[in-house]
């Protein structure tokens, strides 16, 4: 007898679950058992970069796993060596150090920050209001969301969070061109006032992702970069939804042309899913013991085969221009649409980092119609997600690297047909 039927539920899930099932993928498409094909509009969790079962990269992790599935990272081993080598020679100059022992995101920043919190004998940790930087409970505490927070009453101490460079929402109420980057600036006042005093780095996503897709205006970046130095503070990106391609160069670190200390990497670092994670550090910052940060899949050589291959597609003749163009087509496809309804609000994005606010009267975030307008997308058969993990009103739109000219075009075409829908009803 079943588990399932033992406990005499129907559903064995703790969670809920999608009537959806899928049961295919190729490219940008996956398909439900019944057969009806989904244009997937934000590569699986914005991790399946290449699309759907990349036949390369699939190859080159079942060629892993035939020679061998795992080994233990007390061992060297040939896929991890290789990558280790390959992600230093594709990331900016001043990161040459390699630490492949997270399989994921939130393990990778835990590990950035031991370092920064280990080179600089200090504590605290600065992140930005509206950050997602993961979920496991450290991660969860400093969250740029009180939601994240709340329901977890023993949260760990020395996050401060400070307002982030969102322009078009600009929590000091300044105008682009001229706010003089109170948002680095005043940083200085949280530490005083709301730290420990000891604050060993500031972490970041170079683009605020699930936060609203909100690109921090030119300069930004050299300026916290210098804040940082003055203070002997470590500035770490962390680039799990911005790195290997997705803004159109190899990291948001080269659109903004700031290096930061330290980076973290995961979600797209595998091309089609497979799980893994990795730190990036300075030459100075080594020194951190192996036996505080390592995982049983840290550096899994499947997912390691998988990133090499991964790397060596990125870096092909004309992907990464693709993107870029593919990228500018799509934004203005959905600009355009601002020019029809009423709801649809600034489109921004840089690559295939895309958002759209969907907005009510007075340009204010409208929740309920991005909901509606993603329930209309999927009637149209097309995959998206809402900022804020569905809280938010800025529409995620960050399709497979892989997509063409057509791909795009169908994409724009399904917004604007989920937005007829949608404007019919509102
Ligand atoms: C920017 C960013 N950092 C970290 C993470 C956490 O990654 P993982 O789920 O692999 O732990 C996420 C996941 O959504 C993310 O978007």
């Amino acid at each position: 007898m079943s588990a399932v039927s033992d406990a005499g539920q129907e559903n064995p899930f703790y969670y809920p679950v999608s009537s959806i099932k899928m049961v295919g993928g190729r490219g940008l498409y996956l398909y439900d058992e019944d057969g009806k094909e989904y244009l997937d509009c934000i590569s699986g969790t914005f991790n399946v970069i290449l699309g759907h079962n990349h036949p390369e990269v699939v190859e080159a992790a079942k060629r892993q796993i035939d020679q061998l599935v795992f080994s233990s990272s007390n061992f060297n081993s040939l896929p991890v060596d290789a990558l280790a080598s390959a992600l230093v020679a594709i990331s900016p100059p001043n990161l040459t150090r390699a630490h492949l022992r997270s399989p994921g995101g939130s393990t990778a920043n835990e590990g950035a920050i031991r370092i920064a919190q280990h080179i600089t004998g200090k504590r605290d940790v600065i992140t930005l209001f509206r950050s997602h930087l993961g979920q496991t409970l450290a991660m969860t505490s400093l969250s740029g969301f009180s939601t994240h927070r709340t329901p977890f009453p023993n949260i760990f101490p020395g996050g401060v969070q400070v307002p982030p460079p969102y322009c078009a929402r600009c929590f000091y109420g300044q105008a682009a061109d001229s706010c003089g980057k109170l948002c680095v600036a005043r940083i200085d006042e949280f530490i005083k006032y709301s730290s420990t005093g000891s604050v060993a780095c500031v972490l970041v996503e170079p683009i605020l992702g699930v936060g609203g897709n909100i690109i921090p205006p030119q300069g930004y970046f050299e300026e916290l970069k210098a804040f940082c130095e003055e203070r002997g503070i470590i500035l770490i990106f962390d680039e799990c939804q911005t790195g290997f391609g997705r803004c159109g160069h190899m990291f948001a670190a080269d659109y903004f042309g700031v290096s930061p200390h330290i980076m973290t990497l995961a979600k797209g670092m595998s091309g089609i899913g497979l799980p893994i994670g990795g730190i990036l550090t300075e030459d100075r910052l080594t020194g951190l013991d192996k036996l505080f940060h390592g995982f049983t899949n840290g550096g899994w050589l499947p997912s390691a085969a998988a990133a090499l291959t991964t790397i060596e597609i990125l870096q092909r003749p004309g992907f990464l221009e693709n993107v870029r163009r593919v990228g500018k087509q799509l934004l203005a496809g959905l600009d355009r649409l601002g020019n029809r309804f009423p709801f649809v609000g600034e489109a921004r994005g840089v690559g295939l980092m895309v958002g759209l606010e969907i907005i009510g009267s007075d340009n204010r975030p409208d929740n309920p119609t991005a909901l509606a307008l993603q329930k209309a997308l999927l009637e149209q058969g097309a995959i998206v997600r809402i900022s804020e993990h569905g809280r938010g009103n800025v529409m995620e739109i960050r399709p497979a690297l892989i997509s063409t000219e057509q791909d795009v075009a169908e994409i724009v075409q399904r917004f604007e047909r989920a937005c007829d829908a949608v404007y019919a009803r509102h």
